[in-house]
């Protein structure tokens, strides 16, 4: 059920939030900020160390010295966190590595961390979501 609220802002705050608005596409304003609302819901969950669901993004070359093996190790250390994990060849050197992970926020950020910062891993992110209820 949708309730109805108002926002008093500042003029340069709302011209600067319409601006916003149109960059990202957003059909209206309401839109927008359920949007911002629930990633600030989602952020402090991550904040609080609540169970959370995420997704590490990573590139890497696999001819690279010990790096895949490094990475099955990562993966079988926190093996309770991973849900499932995508491997695609990019190219004849190039793998994209896509891990889902679920768990404390804390833990979860552990591993994404020690599988971004390994050597030779190109990019790395970890996209942080949230299975709270408030998301609805
Ligand atoms: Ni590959």
């Amino acid at each position: 059920m949708l309730k109805r609220f108002s926002i008093s802002l500042e003029e340069d705050l709302l011209a600067g939030f319409d601006d916003y608005i149109v960059r990202h596409g957003y059909s209206n304003r309401s839109e927008a900020v359920r949007d911002l609302i629930r990633k600030v819901l989602v952020k402090d969950e991550w904040a609080d160390d609540s169970e959370v669901v995420g997704v590490v993004t990573m590139v890497y070359d696999h001819h690279k010295s010990q790096l895949q093996e490094r990475i099955t190790e990562l993966q079988h250390d926190f093996y309770e966190l991973i849900t499932s994990t995508t491997h695609i060849h990019m190219d004849h050197h190039n793998c994209l590595e896509v891990t889902i992970v679920k768990g404390k926020a804390s833990q979860v950020q552990d591993l994404a961390g020690r599988l971004i910062a390994l050597r030779g891993v190109k990019d790395g992110s970890l996209t942080m979501s949230s299975t709270g209820g408030h998301l609805g």
